[in-house]
């Protein structure tokens, strides 16, 4: 049993078939990046993973337990959901910090809203859940190194600091698997490097990441596995090595020498 097993997952946009049958597994502490052409389905996968988009066929299951299945997911509650998504954190490419938050409420707001919802804790135990949220804030902040704009509101900060709150707030959350859609394709070529950085020290914490990206050289040195994704299916999985220095279809080479063209 691999830590999170992807199996057989369909997904169709009316009579468009986006994902057609993706398959693979991940260990626990592994970083697997996701790269493809535009259109080949790699937000949608993301998407399906993290329940913002039903898939049509499949399962997705973390340490051995069943987390999605599609067959079933028109009968998962509301709450069963929220719990699910709690296993995945997803950072996107355009932040989506919450605007009239100042950053160190951006990381506590969801956290707290657990807290004030599960009505079986006496008020001591509360006021602790709070205190120990609190202080994981500032820590977690100080880990991407941000402590000094705790009280600065997101349009106070830069693109690269945003994404950075961004990281830490889903961190805040405690995911099993954190998720990247294109992290820095936002951000102006200056700021990618601080927020490339902060994932690649999350990997050497032992965090499982899935990371869809177009930073070709990143993906080679941060990645334990690569997915090359094609019209909605994997084309090509392997080593950095073997998907970058190997590649074996005639789409992927197409795809690596014209990134090379770009950059
Ligand atoms: N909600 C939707 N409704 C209809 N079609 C959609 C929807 N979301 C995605 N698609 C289609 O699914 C296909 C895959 O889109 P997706 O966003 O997953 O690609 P991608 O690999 O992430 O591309 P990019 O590199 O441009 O981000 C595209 O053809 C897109 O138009
Ligand atoms: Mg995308």
């Amino acid at each position: 049993m691999e830590f999170l097993e992807v199996q057989g997952i369909y997904k169709s946009f009316g009579n468009v078939s986006v994902l057609r049958g993706i398959d693979f597994t991940l260990s626990k502490g592994e970083v697997l990046s996701i790269i493809g052409s535009s259109g080949s389905g790699k937000t949608t996968l993301l998407r399906c993973i993290n329940l913002l988009e039903k898939a049509d066929n499949g399962t997705i299951s973390v340490n051995g337990e069943v987390i999605i299945d599609a067959k079933e997911e028109d009968s998962y509650t509301d709450k069963q959901i929220r719990n699910k998504r709690l296993r995945m954190g997803l950072v996107f490419q355009q932040f989506n910090l919450f605007p009239q938050y100042n950053v160190i409420d951006n990381l506590t707001l969801a956290p707290k809203l657990r807290i004030k919802e599960n009505k079986s804790l006496t008020k001591e135990a509360r006021l602790e859940a709070v205190n120990a949220i609190n202080k994981e804030a500032e820590e977690l902040l100080a880990s991407v190194g941000l402590s000094d704009k705790a009280k600065s509101y997101p349009c106070e900060i830069s693109g690269g600091q945003q994404q950075r709150v961004a990281i830490a707030r889903a961190l805040m959350l405690k995911p099993d698997i954190l998720c990247f859609d294109e992290p820095t394709s936002a951000l102006d070529p200056e700021l990618t490097g601080e927020v490339l950085r902060v994932i690649k020290e999350l990997k050497s914490g032992d965090r499982t990441m899935i990371i869809v990206t177009h930073e070709m050289e990143f993906a080679r040195n941060v990645s334990d596995k690569v997915i090359f994704m094609a019209d909605g299916v994997i084309e090509e999985m392997g080593t950095p090595e073997e998907v970058f220095d190997n590649p074996k279809s005639e789409k992927l080479k197409a795809f690596l020498q014209k990134s090379d063209e770009k950059f």
